[in-house]
């Protein structure tokens, strides 16, 4: 049977538009901007210099943020999809609930870019470079980073509630969790010292603080002052991941380890007479170190693409697809 030079115009030019829109293939570059958004890397710091200025906290979540999408099928930003009539915000899924924020800042964001240049930069690639901005307004390191993801066109709450690491985890699930991201285990424990901003709930650490050996016990104490002890009481009581420099981006995380004064079981499994006792003992005695591998996983992390075959577009409204 003959196909028409028509047909086979039309054929090629319907295949190459499903590729382009690929969200799983598309191809990363660190100058892709450059000339298409000029103002892009301008716009982002301004927003993010002024809300970390106005809430320190907000560098944490900006952080978390794009740690949250990435692990959820990849950096697509299906974590800032709104709930539809078919479909499930990620924002309710238990390890989100209650203690995923910034989205406000992302939109303020978004909007700018929106006016700026129409079109041209994806709401993925915003949470990956306010998270390096984020990161570096608090002292923190600096990391590479391409542009060119594309925002898919669903969000998974349950995929969200099942990938997300646990707080109760122990270090070999950590480490099995984040192998499935093709993260490994050093990376895991340098990513995990995201944990020297930011707050975390009663609730997450509650266990930890009333029923365990591994804990300084003036710190358990200092904790349970605002976290009481029974289910249902303050669970939404904020306490300081590292409560030495909570705004400052450091290895204080690491000291606190070393002084079992790791907040959450998922911190403190990290130096536990465990596989990852040397390298927390690296990080904090070598703030270097820290950075230099924080950042490397970080680009690893910001690189994580939608599964093969995931359509993508560039967003006009994080919150919605076109
Ligand atoms: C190793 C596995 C991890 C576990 C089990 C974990 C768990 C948690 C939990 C339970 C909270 C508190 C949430 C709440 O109050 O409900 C939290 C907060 C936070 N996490 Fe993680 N996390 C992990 C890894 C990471 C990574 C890789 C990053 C980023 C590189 C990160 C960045 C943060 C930040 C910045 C906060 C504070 C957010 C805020 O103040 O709003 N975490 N994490
Ligand atoms: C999404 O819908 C659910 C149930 O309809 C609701 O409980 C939840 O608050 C909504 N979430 C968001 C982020 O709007
Ligand atoms: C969402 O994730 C679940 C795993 O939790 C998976 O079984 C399902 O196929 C995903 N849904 C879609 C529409 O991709
Ligand atoms: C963590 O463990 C505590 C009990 O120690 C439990 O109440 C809580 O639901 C667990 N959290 C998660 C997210 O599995
Ligand atoms: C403390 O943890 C142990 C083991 O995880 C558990 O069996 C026990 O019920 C917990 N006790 C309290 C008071 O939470
Ligand atoms: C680690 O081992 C040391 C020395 O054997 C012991 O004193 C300490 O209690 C152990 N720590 C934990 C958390 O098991
Ligand atoms: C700390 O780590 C850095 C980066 O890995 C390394 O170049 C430096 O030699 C280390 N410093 C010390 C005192 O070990």
């Amino acid at each position: 049977m003959a196909f028409s030079p028509l047909f086979h115009g039309l054929a090629f030019f319907l295949a190459a538009l499903l590729l382009a829109s690929t969200a799983a293939d598309a191809q990363l570059c660190p100058n892709l901007y450059k000339k298409s958004c000029p103002q892009l890397e301008h716009i982002v710091r301004d927003i993010v210099k002024n809300a970390v200025a106005e809430e320190t906290r907000m560098a944490a979540k900006l952080l978390r943020l794009h740690f949250h999408d990435c692990f959820v099928n990849g950096c697509g930003a299906s974590i800032t999809l709104d709930n539809t009539t078919t479909m499930d915000s990620e924002k309710d899924a238990p390890p989100n609930l209650n203690s995923i924020f910034g989205f406000e800042v992302i939109d303020d964001i978004k909007k700018q870019l929106e006016a700026a240049c129409p079109g041209v930069v994806s709401c993925a690639d915003i949470l990956a470079l306010s998270a390096l901005y984020a990161v570096e307004e608090v002292g923190g390191p600096s990391w590479s980073l391409s542009f060119g993801r594309k925002d898919v066109l669903m969000a998974n709450k349950s995929l969200a509630s099942e990938v997300l690491p646990n707080q109760n985890s122990s270090v070999l699930e950590l480490i099995e969790n984040f192998a499935r991201q093709n993260l490994n285990a050093r990376d895991m424990t340098a990513l995990s010292g995201g944990h020297t901003i930011g707050a975390a709930r009663c609730l997450t650490f509650r266990p930890r603080i009333y029923n365990t050996t591994s804990i300084d016990s003036c710190f358990a104490a200092t904790r349970q002052e605002t976290c009481p002890r029974n289910f249902g009481d303050g669970d939404n009581n904020l306490a300081p991941l590292d409560d030495k420099t909570p705004g400052l981006f450091d290895n204080q995380y690491y000291k606190n380890l070393l002084a079992q004064r790791g907040l959450l079981p998922s911190d403190q499994v990290l130096f536990d007479n465990g596989s990852q006792d040397a390298l927390v003992t690296l990080y904090a005695t070598n703030q270097s170190a820290f950075f230099h591998d924080f950042a490397t996983a970080m680009t690893k992390m910001s690189n994580i693409h939608p599964s093969r075959g995931t359509k993508g577009e560039i967003r006009t409204n994080c919150r919605r697809i076109n």
